[in-house]
């Protein structure tokens, strides 16, 4: 199945160049495409703590050019990888990316080694979605409708994205022929992000309120929920933006099969199950204005928690470029993980 990438893959967020990071600021997506420049981890950090960079997988690939800037910029490595580490808490990509760069320094590496090393990383998120993407799209029948929630796409990755990419493969091979995108409130990430990617990318793509969600499964439009993660823990629970939970719910009502999309480097086995997963809790003021406009009446309050967790049961198949595993269990996650 030969995918044009030249159309599906042309969006690169995060880049590395020669001195400094780059990163395409999520922020003002999709009416402008700004760029934040950072010279040092602590800018990084706030980036990433900011949300100018966020996704699972990206945040991970640029806290590791964070520690390249502090090498290179001779600054102190234990600080940089502790700050860079507590930007975010439920993604573990992040983690993950930064416990990869603390081996390589143990192991003596200087700033060029630990360039090759980040780079690395981006490469393999790269060549892991583009395998994600054909595994996952192959079990999706012709002519298919599928729900997406957040932003999962190039925005969220090194390219070509983890849910987005098997929706990109699966629009590729005729698989599929009509795409939801949930709005993902407070952020509007499926809004201002994954629409954005889809109608550059000239696919069918409809934008629905997130409360629709249920009620657009009923109808059949669609046979598939897809969605990516950031933490799957070692019996296959899987933490994801918030709303993700009721989706999979609604999915299991309605008989639509709902997959999971992520690297190996989102799978956490040092974490048994979801309720050992933090969810990150942000500013109630992300839900009472909309777009820096007050929306709520003054003195009211919120609570925004920004992940849910799904439970393993619920998910019908778990894609990562090592495989497919169909209704993940604590058995078939070990095998697997190890
Ligand atoms: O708060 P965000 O925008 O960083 O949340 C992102 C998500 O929840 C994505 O679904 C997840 O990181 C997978 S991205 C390939």
């Amino acid at each position: 199945m030969g995918i044009d990438y030249a159309r599906y893959d042309r969006i690169r967020a995060v880049q590395w160049r020669d001195d400094h990071l780059r990163l395409l600021d999520q922020r003002r997506l999709p009416f402008e495409e700004a760029w934040l420049d950072c010279a040092d981890a602590d800018a990084v950090a706030q980036a990433i703590r900011d949300l100018a960079v966020r996704g699972a997988p990206a945040i991970g690939i640029a806290a590791a050019w964070g520690v390249v800037l502090a090498a290179r910029r001779g600054a102190d490595l234990a600080a940089a990888l502790a700050t860079l580490r507590a930007a975010r808490p439920t993604a573990v990509n992040l983690m993950w990316a930064l416990d990869r760069m603390k081996a390589r320094i143990a192991a003596g590496a200087d700033a060029a080694a630990l360039a090759a090393e980040a780079q690395a990383i981006q490469d393999e998120d790269l060549a892991a979605n583009r395998r994600m993407g054909a595994l996952g799209a192959a079990l999706i029948a012709p002519g298919s409708g599928v729900l997406t929630h957040c932003n999962t796409g190039s925005l969220a990755t090194a390219g070509f994205g983890t849910a987005l990419g098997v929706i990109r493969a699966g629009v590729a091979a005729g698989r599929i022929a009509q795409v939801y995108a949930g709005e993902t409130r407070p952020w509007q990430q499926g809004a201002r992000l994954t629409m954005w990617e889809l109608v550059r990318d000239g696919i069918p793509a409809r934008l629905i309120a997130d409360a629709a969600a249920a009620h657009l499964m009923k109808t059949g439009a669609v046979q598939w929920v897809i969605v990516g993660a950031d933490r799957i823990a070692a019996n296959g629970d899987t933490a994801n933006k918030i709303g993700t939970y009721q989706l999979a719910i609604a999915a299991r009502h309605h008989g639509v099969k709902f997959m999971v999309v992520a690297p190996s480097s989102t799978v956490d086995m040092a974490t048994p199950h979801g309720g050992a997963i933090e969810i990150e809790l942000r500013d109630p003021a992300e839900l009472l204005a909309t777009a820096g406009r007050r929306t709520v009446v003054e003195g009211a309050e919120a609570w925004n928690p920004v992940f849910d967790v799904t439970p393993a049961g619920l998910i019908d198949a778990l894609v990562t470029e090592r495989g497919v595993i169909e209704r993940p269990d604590a058995a078939s996650m070990r095998a697997r993980f190890g």
